[in-house]
């Protein structure tokens, strides 16, 4: 989704604009802009379709020299990609610069009755309403006259304005979209989130939604929008590190955060397993009351995209040891729907950003109605993490590319360790409690073993590449992997149709499209459904369709009938996706590659979906 930059100080505020743009690349972009103010008061923009490095060509023949400004990246929503519906917008005159994340409900109202005034509008942008409404009650004051236009827009929004008539400030605001301050030494920025930041400065203020903000050189001020009251805000640590932003010498960053999992797993499990005791110790659910905890009676787990498949084997690793019901629902649906909750409810939101609109959405409506709300989030201080009552963090660090893996690893590693924490509560025995945290203790390594397929992996989606269609199958815990592995084709190669199925659905409906065209990844450890998912490839070969299996070591019958295997070390069954998982995740890197896809940053897709 959008990203937004803002800077005052000392220095040349396009350097770090520009900087910033760059780092906020991973949440989708289709175009960017600046907007930068100098000393004689001149408000310079410059705009582009298309990726930053066409603005930064663009910044090289036109410069834009001043120490306060505002940048964007604009993904998409109303109004089609192009310069003119780039960000910044600005009022009339061009006094006047906004960039924005979120939409503006109202907007069409809200412009039929500028236009009336005399409004010229140049843009077909929701956002530029702002610009105008502004312009309209200025009267010398940025804040307040942003302030009186916030009280006529409807939806959500991040927002960043400055003006050449109020000069020495960036006023920013927030209703369900994400912005951070960060607090420098005579210079201060505002950023999307704080992986724009790292590096310029260590501490960042989360702005919450209702509250606005006037940021000035060496001074900030927080207040309400609904009744200007001044707001003291917590600062925080910045979580990123600048070297976490690097390739490493990958070519892309989902290479990179791939093959990032051993470590992620480490960082995920790091001092919360006890094996010789079979615990599990989840600092951050200490803080609720421990008898609210063990009456729990139903969980439901909310998520979109790539963290639903995540909550799926979360849902059977859950009912499976800790004998709890579970429900995964997809944020979209949930808060739509009319959800039956109750106190002994516990809904977790399931989260990478933890800015999802409809997974944020769906707490605030569990939360309502009563539930206990926690979350499973990677980026710390995001709003999820903040709008829940309490916690695990993933610490799978910041996930760059735009398609979810490492941080897909590490929810089902966090999954795991949950079934523990509550088997334990429960009825889980101490032998059992062993066993399994003895096996995630082991799980680095293995994945270090899966990730010595690479070479086999890039050579088996060379030959596969010709390809148009696949069928990803699995079943039990893997079922959720095979619509993970067909999302992450889709996503990544985006030139190829593929299909997620559990195993058992194959004779209801998708052998039909089973021929010498058609590949099938199976995904079959030898886990207790292995004889099932066996005769479903028996089927698919009596069609003459190709096969590629995942398999555990060791398995040499599988070689007679998959046309080529890769192998995964043994594991407990339920552990089996976190190694499946990864050979998929690089098989749609390589086929993204062999079809020339922008792997990181594919079209249409945003990193984190923060608008409906
Ligand atoms: O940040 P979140 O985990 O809430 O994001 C959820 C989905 O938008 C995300 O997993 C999406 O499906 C990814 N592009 C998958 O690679």
């Amino acid at each position: 989704m959008c990203g937004i930059a803002g800077y005052i100080g000392k220095n040349q505020a396009s350097n770090f604009l520009l900087d910033a743009l760059k780092r906020l690349e991973y949440r989708g972009y289709d175009s960017a802009g600046m907007a930068v103010l100098n000393g004689e008061n001149n408000l310079n923009y410059l705009k582009s379709l298309g990726r930053i490095n066409e603005l930064e060509e663009k910044m090289k023949k036109i410069e834009l020299n001043g120490c306060l400004g505002i940048a964007h990246t604009r993904w998409a929503t109303h109004g089609h990609p192009s310069e003119a519906n780039a960000h910044p917008h600005s009022d009339c005159d061009e006094n006047i610069f906004v960039v924005h994340n979120g939409i503006i409900e109202n907007y069409k109202i809200l412009k039929e009755d500028l236009i009336k005034k005399g409004h010229l509008f140049k843009s077909d942008t929701d956002t530029e309403v702002i610009a105008h409404l502004i312009e309209e009650h200025f009267k010398g004051n940025l804040e307040e006259a942003l302030l009186s236009a916030l009280k006529l827009v409807e939806g959500a929004y991040a927002l960043a304005v400055i003006s050449k008539d109020d000069p020495e400030k960036i006023v920013v605001a927030k209703k369900s979209s994400p912005l951070v301050i960060c607090i420098g030494k005579d210079e201060n920025f505002i950023a999307s989130d704080s992986s724009a930041i790292a590096g310029y400065a260590d501490k960042v203020i989360y702005l919450d939604d209702g509250e606005l903000g006037i940021i000035t050189k060496d001074d900030y001020r927080i207040i309400s929008i609904a009744n200007n009251n001044k707001i003291q805000k917590e600062h925080c640590n910045i979580d990123s590190d600048v070297a976490d932003l690097q390739k490493n010498g990958h070519k892309y960053f989902m290479l990179k955060e791939i093959f990032e999992s051993p470590e992620v797993i480490k960082n995920s499990t790091r001092g919360r397993i006890i094996p010789e005791k079979g615990l599990v110790k989840l600092g951050g659910l200490e803080v609720l009351d421990q008898e609210k905890l063990r009456n729990i009676k139903r969980i439901i787990l909310i998520a979109c995209g790539t963290a639903s498949f995540a909550a799926m084997v979360g849902e059977y690793m859950i009912e499976e040891y800790a004998g709890i019901p579970v429900e995964v629902e997809l944020g979209s649906e949930f808060r739509y729907r009319k959800p039956i909750i109750d106190s002994q409810t516990a809904i977790i939101a399931v989260s990478q950003s933890g800015e999802t609109a409809d997974t944020l959405a769906s707490l605030e409506e569990a939360r309502r109605k009563g539930a206990l709300t926690l979350g499973i989030v990677n980026v710390v201080g995001s709003t999820i993490s903040r709008e829940t009552e309490a916690g695990v963090y993933n610490h799978a660090g910041p996930e760059i590319a735009v398609a979810s893996t490492k941080a897909f690893i590490s929810q089902m590693t966090v999954f795991a360790l949950l079934s523990v924490y509550f088997g334990r509560i429960k009825e889980m025995s101490l032998t059992m409690g062993k066993r399994i945290t003895e096996e995630i203790e082991k799980m680095p390594c293995l994945i270090e073993e899966v990730l010595k397929n690479d070479e086999q992996i890039k050579n088996i989606a060379r030959e596969y590449s010709k390809y148009r269609n696949f069928l990803f199958m699995g079943r039990k815990y893997n079922y959720p992997i095979a619509e993970e592995g067909a999302l992450k084709l889709k996503e990544v190669a985006y030139h190829i149709h593929a299909e997620g199925y559990a195993g058992g659905e194959m004779k209801h409906g998708p052998i039909a499209m089973i021929d010498e065209n058609f590949p099938c990844l199976f995904i079959i450890p030898s886990d207790s459904v292995y004889e099932k998912m066996w005769s479903n490839m028996e089927e698919v070969k009596a069609r003459n369709g190709k096969i590629i299996a995942i398999a555990t070591e060791g398995n040499k019958e599988i070689k007679n009938i998959a046309d080529d295997v890769i192998y995964i070390p043994k594991t407990l069954e339920m552990l089996t996706p976190i190694l499946s998982a990864i050979p998929l995740h690089l098989f749609s890197v390589y086929m993204g590659m062999e079809l020339g896809c922008d792997v990181d940053k594919p079209r249409n897709l945003a990193k984190s979906v923060t608008v409906e």
